[in-house]
């Protein structure tokens, strides 16, 4: 009894100090979620095009003018030009977006040096700069998918017909949202499970193409996630996310208010097209491998103890 009891709360103790260590650490950039290095072609250290990237890149993470979590700016002139697109989860506060934007353009421009185009993005937004106008163009590639590994639904088919219908559901309302907002969160209750799931596109898109953009993106559910509880795919274009738990904060007041100024346009838009990118998968598992280690390694450790414990008692 004695000797469990001390083992458990050494296993605590062991967990604490790990949390403990994990807080000291100097503040690092968290790893990205999904990235992709386009292979475009490349700039030179120093170059033009590269202070061009990093000014547009800290002109839109200070800036703080824009509160609807959608930046689509460029900087620069000619062969030099960058373009930049940013969006951020429509549920978080402006200041997190801004927060997580700095995050996801440092860590990419550090993950693909010298590339002229690349796309990354962190749990709660996502970043794009290539030397081509990238406004107003659905765009499909390069794509990404991130999933729950954990568990597997036990209704397959069932789940799927809930998550096809909520998807679709929100995936028109979304399209109807005007040029700042485009996007739709709800819940949809199965016979067990409840879905919960959130649409987006970057507002930059026709209705007709977002809608577009998120019907093709939910066409990779069987490959990514046909059977799991939690999962999400991501388009340069339009992203959407489904999870079993509420994931998403749709009070009201959290989601920021239309802004009252509207931004003037310095470069001419091409017209609205869309374009195949090249398509690259990346998976994403997300497990939490230290946590579980931890947590498998307490657990043994304590029905050990037990087991000690009432062998000792039969003895
Ligand atoms: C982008 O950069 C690459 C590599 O420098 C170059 O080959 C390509 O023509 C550029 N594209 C545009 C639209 O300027
Ligand atoms: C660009 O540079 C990266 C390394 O920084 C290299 O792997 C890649 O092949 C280069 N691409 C081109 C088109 O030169
Ligand atoms: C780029 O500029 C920085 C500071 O201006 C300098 O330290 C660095 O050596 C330069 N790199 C190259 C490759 O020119
Ligand atoms: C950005 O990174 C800093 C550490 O560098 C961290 O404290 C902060 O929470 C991160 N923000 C987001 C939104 O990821
Ligand atoms: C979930 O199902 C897939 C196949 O559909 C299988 O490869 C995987 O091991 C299962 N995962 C769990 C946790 O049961
Ligand atoms: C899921 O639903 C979609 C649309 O209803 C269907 O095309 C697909 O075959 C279904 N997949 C499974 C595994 O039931
Ligand atoms: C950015 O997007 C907004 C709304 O989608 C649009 O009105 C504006 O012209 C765009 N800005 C640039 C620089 O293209
Ligand atoms: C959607 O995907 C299908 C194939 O999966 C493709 O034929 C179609 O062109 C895509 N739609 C758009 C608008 O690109
Ligand atoms: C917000 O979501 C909760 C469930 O997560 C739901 O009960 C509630 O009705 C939703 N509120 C709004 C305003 O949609």
């Amino acid at each position: 009894m004695a000797s469990s009891t001390f083992l458990f709360s050494l296993c605590l103790l062991f967990m604490k100090v790990l949390a403990l260590a994990k807080a000291q650490q100097p503040a690092e950039q968290p790893a990205m979620l999904y990235k992709d290095c386009v292979g475009k072609g490349n700039y030179t250290t120093n170059s033009t095009y590269h202070a061009n990237l990093n000014k547009l890149l800290t002109s839109i993470y200070t800036n703080t003018e824009i509160n609807n979590g959608f930046y689509n700016f460029s900087y620069g002139e000619d062969a030099d030009t960058v373009y930049s697109i940013a969006l951020c989860r429509p549920d978080i506060r402006p200041d997190d977006c801004r927060s997580c934007i700095r995050n996801a353009s440092d860590s990419l421009v550090r993950n693909c040096p010298n590339f002229v185009e690349a796309i990354g993005g962190l749990d709660n937004c996502m970043v794009r700069y290539a030397n081509r106008s990238i406004f107003d163009r659905m765009e499909q590639g390069p794509y990404f998918w991130v999933y729950d590994d954990r568990s597997n639904v036990s209704d397959v088919v069932g789940f799927n017909q809930s998550r096809m219908t909520l998807l679709g559901m929100l995936s028109d309302q979304a399209a109807e949202g005007d040029s700042r907002y485009k996007y739709a969160m709800g819940q949809r209750a199965d016979d067990r499970k409840i879905i919960y799931a959130l649409v987006q596109c970057t507002p930059d898109l026709s209705a007709s193409a977002c809608r577009d953009c998120l019907y093709n993106a939910s066409g990779l559910i069987p490959q990514c996630c046909n059977a799991r509880p939690g999962g999400r795919v991501i388009y340069p274009s339009c992203n959407f996310r489904y999870e079993i738990y509420s994931f998403y904060d749709n009070s009201t007041n959290s989601i920021p208010p239309p802004p009252d100024s509207t931004l003037t346009n310095s470069i001419p838009s091409p017209p609205a097209s869309t374009s195949q990118g090249k398509k690259r998968n990346v998976v994403v598992i997300i497990v939490p491998i230290a946590g579980s280690v931890i947590l498998i390694a307490c657990v043994c450790i304590f029905l050990r103890a037990r087991k000690q414990k009432d062998s000792s008692v039969l003895a």
